[in-house]
């Protein structure tokens, strides 16, 4: 019995590491696509790429949800801003194509960027 338990807890203890595993995993890929789709090109993270719109501590100031319509649905988001921004991310033809796999990769990313101006710690 004693050892049953201990064989549970173990595969618990390796179930919940594979699955941080797998969210680091896919956070890596969201990095590897907002570096291909050129977010950069509007957007900053710890300093590097757009300072019109910086991106250190979003998921602080967004739901992950949110964030995934910013991605699905740019258009929808913008219409929900009290300032008109001087360039619009749903007119970026490159932004149309991401399919949910992208989506949801790309908000595992930005869902690590959670304080403001923070170093890269790892
Ligand atoms: C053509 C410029 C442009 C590109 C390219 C672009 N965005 Fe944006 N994005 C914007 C603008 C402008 C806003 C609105 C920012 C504001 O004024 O609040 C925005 C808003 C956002 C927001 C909400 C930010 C907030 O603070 O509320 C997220 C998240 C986001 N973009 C992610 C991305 C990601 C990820 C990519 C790449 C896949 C990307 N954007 C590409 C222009 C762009």
């Amino acid at each position: 019995m004693v050892m049953r338990r201990l064989a549970l807890v173990a595969l618990m203890g390796a179930m919940t590491a594979s699955v941080s595993a797998q969210s680091a995993t896919l956070a890596e890929a969201g990095k590897q696509l907002y570096a291909s789709k050129e977010c950069a090109r509007c957007h900053m993270v710890k300093g590097k790429g757009n300072k019109m719109s910086k991106l250190d501590g979003v998921a602080s100031k967004l739901s992950a949800r949110d964030i995934g319509r910013w991605l699905s649905a740019p258009a929808e988001m913008e219409a929900t801003l009290d300032h008109k921004p001087k360039v619009r991310m749903s007119s970026r033809k490159s932004l149309k194509n991401l399919t949910q796999a992208d989506v949801a990769a790309l908000v595992a990313y930005l869902m690590t960027l959670k304080q403001r101006e923070t170093a890269d710690t790892r």
